[in-house]
C-alpha cells in the first residue's frame, strides 16, 4: 500500500493532516504511533473508506482505492470505540463479515469457533455486547476482523482496554496471527513497546504529519527529530541544551566536570547551543574519577530488575536506569559519567538531528 501526500481537512479552519507519505509493502505489520489528536484514526478511517480524502492518493498495489466504497476495499477494522452490533449475539458479530460475503453455513460456524478458541470468547459467544466488559468487546471487534482474510488489517488502539496481562496474551496473539497469514497491517498504538515489538517499520506522527518513518531500531538509535527521540523509549531520553565550547581545540560541551566532545563529522554545526540526547541507560555511575562529574541524587524509582534515578547535575536534571544491585539508600551524592557512544546531537533551532542534517547538505543550511 502507498500514501501519497495524502491530506485531510474536516472544515477550512484547520488541516488535520498536511500531507502524509507512507509505503506499506506486501505483509508488512506498520505501527504508527503519536500524540493523541495527531491524527492516526483520521489517517486509518481514510484508508478504510469511512472518511473522504481530501489530498493525494492511497493505493493498494496498482489500484488507486480513494473513491472505492468501504466494501470494494476488502480491509478489515478494528476500531478504537469497538463498534460493534449491539443486537447481535458474540457470535453473529463474528459471522457477519463472512455472511455478508456469502460464506457457507458450516465454513461459519467453524471459523467463527476457531477465532474464538484463539482469542478466549467461546463462552461468551451467545451473548450480547452490553455483558461483556470492556476487554471482551474488545477481543470480540478484533475477533469480527480476523474471521475473514481481508488484504489489509487495520488495528486502532486495539488492546488499549485490556488489563496488562491480557494486553501482554493478545499482543502474542496478534504476533502469530500476523506471522501465520502475513496480511499487511498498519496498526494504531499509544504503547510504544507494542509499537517497537509487534512492527517492521513504525510512523512516528506529530501534529499531522510523520516525523519519521523506520524500523524499530532505527527510530530509537537514530531518531530524526528531538519528538521522536523524546516520544520513543521509556523513560525519556535526555536531552539537554548546552553551550558549545572548545577544548584543546575540540568543541564540544560541559556536562557537570565532564567533556563531551562534538563528533568530527558534525565539526560543520555552526550555533553557539547545541541539544545533546542522552538515553537513561547512556547515563552511568563512574569507576573512577577520570571523565566523572559529581551528582546529586534527587529521587529513587525501584523497578524490580532496575532501578530509574533521577539526578542532578550542576543545575541540569538527568534520568538515569541502572541494574538493581546497587544499593543507593545511603547514597546521596555519587559520580556518573557518561557513554560518548550512545550520545545524540540535535540543532537547538531546527530540532534535527545533526546526523540528518549533514547527510542533506540542504537541511544543513536551515
Ligand atoms: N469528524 C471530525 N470533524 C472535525 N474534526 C475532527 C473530526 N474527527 C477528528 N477530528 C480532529 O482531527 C484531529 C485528529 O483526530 P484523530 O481522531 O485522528 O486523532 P488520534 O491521533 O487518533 O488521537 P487519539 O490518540 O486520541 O485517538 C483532532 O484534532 C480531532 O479533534
Ligand atoms: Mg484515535
Amino acid at each position: 500500500m502507498t500514501l501519497q501526500a495524502v491530506a485531510k481537512r474536516y472544515d477550512q479552519a484547520r488541516q488535520t493532516l498536511t500531507g502524509v507519505d507512507l509505503t506499506v509493502n506486501a505483509g508488512e505489520f506498520v505501527a504508527l504511533v503519536g500524540p493523541s489528536g495527531c491524527g492516526k484514526s483520521t489517517l486509518l478511517r481514510m484508508v478504510a473508506g469511512l472518511e473522504s480524502v481530501t489530498g493525494g492518493e492511497i493505493r493498494i498495489g496498482e489500484q488507486r482505492i480513494n473513491e472505492l466504497t468501504p466494501g470494494e476495499r476488502d480491509i478489515a477494522m478494528v476500531f478504537q470505540d469497538y463498534a460493534l452490533y449491539p443486537h447481535k449475539t458474540v457470535f453473529e458479530n463474528i459471522a457477519f463479515g463472512l455472511r455478508v460475503r456469502g460464506a457457507a453455513k458450516d465454513d461459519i460456524k467453524r471459523r467463527v469457533h476457531e477465532v474464538a478458541a484463539q482469542l478466549q470468547i467461546t463462552e461468551f459467544l451467545s451473548r450480547k455486547p452490553a455483558a461483556l466488559s470492556g476487554g471482551q468487546r474488545q477481543r470480540v471487534a478484533i475477533g469480527r476482523a480476523l474471521a475473514r482474510h481481508a488484504r489489509l488489517f487495520l488495528f486502532d488502539e486495539p488492546l488499549s482496554n485490556l488489563d496488562v496481562k491480557l494486553r501482554n496474551e493478545m499482543r502474542v496473539e496478534i504476533k502469530k496471527l500476523h506471522q501465520q497469514f502475513g496480511i499487511t497491517t498498519l496498526y494504531v498504538t499509544h504503547d510504544q513497546i507494542e509499537a517497537m515489538t509487534l512492527a517492521d517499520r513504525i510512523a512516528v506522527m506529530s501534529d499531522g504529519k510523520v516525523e519519521q518513518y523506520g524500523t524499530p531500531d532505527e527510530v530509537y538509535n537514530q531518531p530524526a527529530t528531538t519528538f521522536v527521540a523524546s516520544f520513543i523509549g521509556s523513560p525519556e531520553m535526555n536531552l539537554l541544551t548546552l553551550p558549545l565550547q572548545s577544548r584543546a581545540g575540540i568543541r564540544g560541551v560541559l556536562l557537570g566536570d565532564v567533556f563531551l566532545p562534538l563528533p568530527a563529522e558534525f565539526s560543520a554545526f555552526k550555533g553557539d547551543d547545541v541539544v545533546v540526547g542522552l538515553r537513561p541507560e547512556a547515563v552511568l555511575p563512574a569507576q573512577d574519577a577520570t571523565n566523572a562529574t559529581t551528582a546529586r541524587l534527587l529521587l529513587i524509582e525501584p523497578l524490580g530488575a532496575e532501578t530509574i534515578v533521577t539526578l542532578d547535575v550542576q543545575g541540569q536534571q538527568l534520568t538515569a536506569r541502572w541494574a538493581a544491585e546497587r544499593s543507593l539508600s545511603e547514597v546521596t551524592h555519587l559520580p556518573i559519567t557518561v557513554d560518548n557512544k550512545k550520545l545524540h546531537w540535535f540543532n537547538p533551532k531546527t530540532r534535527v538531528n545533526l546526523a540528518v542534517h549533514f547527510s542533506n547538505p540542504a537541511g544543513a543550511q536551515a
